[in-house]
Formats: C-alpha cells, structure tokens, sequence
C-alpha cells in the first residue's frame, strides 16, 4: 500500500475532536487512509454497474473488499451509491413500465444493501451512528427541477420514495442520504434540495441526510458555509461527500472545513480519494496528498486549523 514519507498528523482523530468525522472514497492508499481517515466511501464498486450489470446476478467482489477492510481497520463505511443515473445498465435504462422498473429498483437495494446490513455493526459502537447509504445520487438538474432519468421518466418523483423505502426496509438502522453536486452555494439547486427533502420527509423521515459532493475549483470554496447552512435548513443533518479542489491553494480546504465546522447540522466531510495519482480530476491535482503519497500544504493547513 503507498505510503507517506512525512510524518501525518491524524486528520480524522483531530476532526473527531471537533464532533465530526474525516472521510476518504477508497482507494489503493491504505496506509493513509488508516492513520488519517475515519470511514471510507467506495469510489465504484458498489455502484450499479459493479454489482448488478446482469439482472438478478450479484456481484460483492469489490464492495467485499472495502467492507472487509474497513471493519477489520476500524472504519467507518458508506454505501454509495445504490440508484444513480450514470454508470447505469442499459438493461436498467431500458425499462419502460413502472411495475417492472419499480420491482428492479427494490430488488437491486434489498440485495446491495442487504448485503451489508449486518455486516456494518462495526459502524455503530461510534458515536455519529453512521452505517450510512447514499440512496440517490444526483436527482435536481441545475434550475431545480427533477433530472430526466430512467428512474424520473417512468416513475415520476415516486421513484424517491420507492428507493429511500427499500433501503429502510433493507437496513432500519443506516443513515440514508441523498447527494448531489452543485450545491455549493446558497442557489436555486439547494433550495430545490430542501424543498424536495421536506416534501419527502412530510410525512414520514425518509432521508436523514443531504450529501453535497463539493467537487470544487480554486475558489470555489468562498459559498461553502453559505450551502450548509442552507441544507441545514431541511431539518437533518448535512455532509459533505466527495470533496476535491481543481487547482486548490491551502485555504481553499481550510475554508471548507471551516464552513463544516460552523454548521453544526454538517457531520462530516469526505475526500474524493487521497492521492493525486489516482484522483478522477488527477490532471487538476485537487487532494489533500500528492502524486508520491506526500502530504500538500493543504492537508497542513487543514491540520493547523484543527489544532
Ligand atoms: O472498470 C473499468 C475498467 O475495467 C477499465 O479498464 C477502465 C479503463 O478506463 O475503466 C474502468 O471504469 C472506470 C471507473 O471509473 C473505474 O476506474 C470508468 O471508465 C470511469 O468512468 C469511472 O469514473 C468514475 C466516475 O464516478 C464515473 O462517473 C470515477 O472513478 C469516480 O470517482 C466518479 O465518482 C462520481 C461519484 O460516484 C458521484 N458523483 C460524481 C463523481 C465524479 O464523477
């Protein structure tokens, strides 16, 4: 596993000190992510087209690798992301009737999710009760109105409830979330987000968080604290889930956490990897850590500013 040369410092257990927890998508920096984040998300492999490309067969290779790892480190997990348009089957994308598709959708959760629903119990000893699972990925177009998908096409903004419902069913005690990009200042697309969270949750709490991915540009960060406390707004709690900076300067991160720290409905922050070598934006060198595994200005900025 790579690992730093330069003594770290212990993001998380500095974060955690703080109330909140520091997380990081998997990837191949094992090393780090064991000394300086709290939890793990997976970056693919449990998404749709990993674990379900063939209806009705299940594949866990990759997901089982994240999970296995992270009990036996003492990590935290989210499951991401079990209904997302994108790196979709296209026997999925095919459907056109709503009891097909309706049927799809909860048969692919309560085998994803239920996959994991007992294995997860390492999550909740810990005090932020995490066991957390992004239902929905990216829902809101940029006006905030509702993304034509599959999923909206044929069901309409049903399909919502129909995800959250089978997730609850799947697993009654993991945080459910719902996550997007764009929500990075107070804009119409996080008012849309709010709204579309209270409608659901009128009745009964379905969604008990909102993820805002913050896959940001240099100076990008300056409407972070304004975009939490707007969420915060829904009445559940708030997280950022896939945090890079193209380009970032060291306040650039401190900012973010910043703005994390000052919204006290904002339970976590993760980093959209750790290196820079095996980032999705890796030609914008947008993470806490370089291309050799180094920590950047950024990750001691970020450590200063907890300390
Ligand atoms: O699995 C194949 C592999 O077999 C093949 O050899 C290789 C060659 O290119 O491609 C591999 O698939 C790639 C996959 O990442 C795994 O590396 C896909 O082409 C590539 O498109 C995919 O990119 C991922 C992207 O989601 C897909 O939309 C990124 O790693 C991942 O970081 C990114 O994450 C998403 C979040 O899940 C949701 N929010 C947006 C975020 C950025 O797009």
């Amino acid at each position: 596993a790579a690992t730093s040369s330069t003594a770290l410092s212990g993001l998380n257990t500095k974060f955690t000190a703080k109330g909140k927890l520091f997380w990081a998508s998997f990837s191949a920096n094992e090393a780090i992510l064991e000394s300086e984040f709290g939890a793990v998300t997976p970056e693919n492999s449990m998404k749709w087209d990993a674990t379900e490309s063939t209806q009705g067969t299940f594949t866990f290779s990759g997901s089982d690798y994240l999970v296995d790892w992270a009990i036996s480190n003492s990590k935290i997990i989210r499951g991401h992301t079990l209904v997302w348009h994108s790196q979709l089957p296209s026997w999925v994308s095919a459907i056109t009737d709503a009891a097909t598709l309706t049927s799809v959708i909860q048969t692919h959760i309560a085998n994803v999710a239920g996959q994991y629903s007992g294995k997860l119990y390492v999550c909740r000893p810990l005090p932020l009760r995490p066991c957390i699972l992004t239902i929905y990925s990216e829902v809101l177009n940029d006006n905030g109105t509702l993304r034509s998908s599959v999923f909206y096409d044929v069901l309409g903004e049903s399909f919502i409830t129909i995800a959250f419902k089978a997730a609850r069913a799947a697993d009654s005690t993991a945080k459910l979330y719902i996550n997007d990009y764009n929500l990075d200042s107070n804009n119409t697309k996080v008012q849309a987000m709010v709204a579309l969270v209270k409608r659901i949750n009128a009745d009964e709490q379905l969604i008990d968080g909102i993820g805002t991915q913050m896959h940001l540009s240099a100076g990008g960060s300056s409407g972070a604290a304004a975009a939490l406390a707007a969420l915060a707004e829904a009445g559940i709690d708030v997280a950022i889930t896939e945090l890079d900076i193209a380009g970032a300067s060291a306040s650039d991160y401190t900012t973010v956490v910043d703005a994390c720290l000052s919204t006290s409905a904002c339970v976590s922050i993760t980093s959209w990897g750790v290196s820079d070598a095996n980032s999705w934006r890796a030609s914008s060198t947008p993470l806490l850590f370089d291309s050799d595994y180094e920590p950047k200005a950024a990750y001691t900025a970020v450590i200063s500013d907890l300390s």
